[in-house]
């Protein structure tokens, strides 16, 4: 299969010098990239600026905002069997990045903000029969409710919702606990465990689900 990985963060400049980020390391993604380079798949990843090394045998494409990791996802969307998004992509970007250094002097800095485009919404909606996408729900609160929201407004197959107001898991943390809501209705738990086995865990839960898939448009036709 070909799978498509995207990981990290993405940085919105605010001027030449500073930009609104966040804490995503990367490891997640990356773990999921190494294990499906491992179980055989070719595998791209297009990351957001961390401090990780390549996978081994994984293409890496490195963005740095979330209109560059919009237009990678956009150039190789359609060839990949399996679209996995870990990437903590920005949702609001200053509207007018300043041209040079901003000065203290200044005073703090008046930013009118806008919205980012939503990759995964954007290319869910030419997802075809054969594809499986599966995204990622950084949650503090409600993590049911807001995974789910997230499953159907975006179209996917998949999300893997994670606790992010918790020090041992979720961002920078080398471990992390999922839940995994499919959009055939099953549920599927990954207990506090290291990314890595995490990342192993969630592709068989997604192959899994691509079994079901493919019985249920057999018995569709
Ligand atoms: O990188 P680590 O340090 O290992 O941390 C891992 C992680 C916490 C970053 C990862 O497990 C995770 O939760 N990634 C998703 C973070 C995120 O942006 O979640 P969200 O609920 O805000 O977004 C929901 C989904 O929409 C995600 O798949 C995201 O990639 C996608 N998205 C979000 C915004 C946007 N503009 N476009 C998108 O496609």
């Amino acid at each position: 299969m070909n799978v498509l990985v995207t990981a990290g963060p993405t940085r919105e400049a605010i001027d030449p010098v500073r930009f609104v980020s966040n804490r995503s390391s990367g490891k997640m993604g990356y773990a999921i990239a190494a294990a499906a380079r491992r179980a055989g798949h070719t595998v791209c990843l297009i990351s957001g600026p961390v401090a990780l090394p390549a996978p081994r045998g994984v293409e890496v494409v490195r963005v740095t905002t979330a209109a560059e990791m919009l237009a990678a996802v956009q150039r190789r969307v359609r060839s990949c069997d399996l679209l996995v998004m870990a990437a903590a992509v920005a949702d609001w970007r200053p509207k007018q990045p300043a041209r040079r250094k901003l000065k203290k002097q200044d005073g703090p800095p008046r930013i009118t903000w806008e919205p980012t485009p939503d990759i995964l919404q954007t290319v869910a909606q030419r997802k075809t029969a054969r594809q499986i996408f599966c995204g990622f729900a950084a949650e503090t609160h409600d993590l049911a409710r807001e995974a789910q929201r997230k499953l159907r407004a975006k179209n996917l197959d998949a999300i893997a919702a994670n606790d992010v107001a918790r020090a041992d898991r979720g961002f920078e943390a080398d471990h992390n606990a999922l839940t995994i809501f499919f959009a055939d209705g099953c549920v599927r738990q990954v207990g506090w465990t290291t990314k890595a086995r995490a990342a192993r865990v969630l592709l068989r839960e997604l192959a899994a689900y691509a079994d079901r898939k493919k019985s249920e448009n057999i018995f569709e036709k």
